[in-house]
């Protein structure tokens, strides 16, 4: 899908085309990354999950003492859709909050005024059940506080940045011997019909999509193990798939190692098939539309 700037940006209290959306060079977001993010779906212009975006976007802005000063989400949300023309598309809410604008200290200011940017873009979230895409396997770089959804990306977009240069869209990440996440996405094995994953924490994102995945688990009688799984455990994995909330589930057909790479099939494996099936029964339950 072509990537384009979305119409209108909601910008601190205005919606304005984005040309105009303009904000100061001493904003904290810019010089510092002191800022928060969230992205929500929606299909057919229908929010889905909101209640958990938005829990887990007033945990982020808590875990880094942020204040908007924003009460309605609910209501900015839904007219972000409307501003893009979207209410009939899949799409995503892309919200960001930053600690403002302030003389450049690393602690925070007294007092600021945060900058809210909140806009709805169109995205491709049919037809995930068809892909089997490559991954590469790279060192996880990133801070021990990945549980919170920060602007300050950079270890992420390095990881992907390498990933792409080889071709893949996304990576897998190691650190201290475990498989965490991937550098947009959460990740899960499957081994003797049982799902695994890292536990949330410090070293993964609470990915929105892997909570619904291991609640979908439990409701079906499938086995979840919530563990991180070492690398010498993975010749016993059967089934690689990465989830998000615009990956949604996608199955992983080759790990590229720097020496090696780990196939998985010629077909997405019978696990990773059911939960997608699920997964899509689940969307269309909750918003009550086909996708
Ligand atoms: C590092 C990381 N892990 C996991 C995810 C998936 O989270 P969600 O399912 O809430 O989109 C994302 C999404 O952007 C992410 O950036």
């Amino acid at each position: 899908m072509k990537l384009n700037y979305p119409k209108k940006v909601y910008l601190n209290g205005a919606w304005i085309h984005p040309e105009e959306a303009k904000i100061s060079v001493f904003d904290r977001g810019f010089l510092f990354g002191d800022g928060i993010y969230e992205v929500i779906p929606f299909y057919k212009g229908k929010l889905f999950l909101l209640t958990e975006h938005l829990d887990r976007l007033r945990y982020s802005l808590k875990e880094v003492e942020l204040k908007c000063g924003i009460t309605n989400f609910e209501a900015l949300i839904s007219k972000s859709i409307e501003e893009a023309e979207l209410e009939k598309e899949d799409g995503a809410i892309y919200i960001q909050i930053t600690r403002g604008m302030a003389p450049r200290t690393h602690h925070f200011p007294e007092n600021y005024q945060a900058t809210v940017l909140m806009y709805a873009y169109k995205a491709k979230l049919d037809n995930f059940q068809y892909k089997f895409i490559d991954t590469l396997v790279s060192t996880d770089l990133r801070w021990h506080r990945c549980d919170i959804k920060s602007v300050s990306l950079m270890a992420n977009i390095l990881a992907n940045t390498e990933a792409k240069k080889e071709g893949f869209a996304e990576n897998i990440m190691i650190r201290d011997g475990c498989f965490t996440e991937g550098s947009h996405s959460s990740l899960f094995f499957v081994k003797n019909e049982t799902v695994y994953t890292h536990p949330n924490g410090p070293f993964i994102l609470p990915g929105i999509t892997r909570n619904l995945l291991i609640k979908l688990c439990k409701a079906n009688n499938i086995e979840v193990v919530e563990r991180a799984l070492p690398v010498s455990e993975l010749d016993m994995a059967t089934e690689v798939f990465i989830t998000g909330t615009t990956t949604q589930i996608t199955a992983i057909k080759n790990l590229h190692f720097p020496d090696k790479i780990l196939n998985f099939g010629e077909e997405i494996g019978k696990i990773t098939k059911k939960l997608q099936g699920l997964f899509i029964d689940e969307v269309e339950k909750q918003i009550g539309v086909k996708i």
